[in-house]
């Protein structure tokens, strides 16, 4: 039986991703640094049916040695860990970079940016090891290259996550290429994300240009994971790319727009 790995994965996108593994008869290791999260996350698996075991660990991506606790941890518990998905992620208080707390501008790039390479330093040995397994980054604004006030430092750290992503890629092809690395590019999804800052910390204010913008681009996470897992389940490449918001999905999704059809998340 194969097993997943995803940080961050107490709720959002990562649970659903994760709930759609254990339906596909996967082990699943829940990991996330919120406790009371992970303890709902754990319930809401038990009322699913799967021959899949479920794990799960307190873990902030931040900390290395707890990073290596939990795999040493999690291999002893099943064979293999065959796909780890590096989601943990928070979003930046909507301010312009001189305006940011420095604690918080540390703290995210230690968390989207840092927490991606120390998970990613950790789990391809293994990997190489078993000469097998797949390892997924989750990329968001910024990895594309698009500026906005207020973003700037997330932007910063998914840019470089896209670069590491490509940049481990071809150090995994040049070693054997028994490792498949790829990005994945959840588009906007309706979560705690889009409304709160550095994880669980203050709201941001969204204005009514933003709103009807997810209105008519966002899709709740659960669409996405269905069509992210079914991508990874089946990928046997390294360096792919997993886009759901395409441009011509987002095009489609402005024409309709024109004739009053969307969603209305924030009416
Ligand atoms: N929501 C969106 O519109 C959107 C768009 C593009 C990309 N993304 C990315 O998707 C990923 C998941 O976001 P989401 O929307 O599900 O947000 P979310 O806030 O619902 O989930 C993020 C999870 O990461 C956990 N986390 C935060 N810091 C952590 C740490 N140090 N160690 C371990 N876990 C930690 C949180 O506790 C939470 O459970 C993030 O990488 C985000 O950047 C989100």
């Amino acid at each position: 039986m194969k097993t997943v790995v995803i940080t961050g994965s107490a709720r959002g996108f990562g649970y659903a991703m994760i709930e759609r593994f254990y339906q596909n008869n996967y082990n699943v290791v829940l990991c996330d640094i919120n406790h009371e999260e992970l303890e709902k996350a754990k319930n809401k698996l038990d009322g699913i049916s799967s021959s899949g075991k479920v794990l799960s660990y307190i873990l902030d991506v931040t900390k290395e040695e707890e990073i290596q606790e939990m795999i040493s941890n999690i291999l002893n518990e099943v064979d293999t860990i065959d796909i780890w998905v590096n989601n943990a992620g928070v979003n930046q208080p909507m301010k312009a970079i001189w305006d940011l707390d420095s604690k918080d501008i540390n703290r995210l790039i230690d968390i989207d940016l840092k927490g991606t390479i120390l998970c990613s330093k950790h789990i391809m040995p293994v990997m190489l090891k078993q000469k097998s397994g797949a390892i997924y980054n989750v990329e968001g604004y910024g990895s594309n290259d698009a500026t906005m006030l207020g973003l700037s430092i997330y932007g910063t750290s998914k840019r470089a996550v896209t670069y590491f992503t490509e940049a481990l890629s071809k150090e995994s092809h040049d070693c054997g290429n028994y490792v498949c690395i790829g990005k994945i590019t959840p588009g906007i999804m309706i979560t705690n994300f889009i409304g709160t800052s550095m994880g669980d910390g203050e709201k941001i204010q969204l204005d009514e240009k933003t709103k009807n913008v997810y209105n008519i681009l966002g899709d709740y996470p659960e669409v996405i994971a269905e069509y992210m897992v079914n991508k990874m389940i089946n990928n046997k490449k390294n360096g792919v790319k997993f886009a759901w918001l395409t441009t011509s999905r987002a095009m489609g999704r402005f024409f309709k727009a024109m004739f009053g059809i969307k969603n209305h998340y924030f009416d």
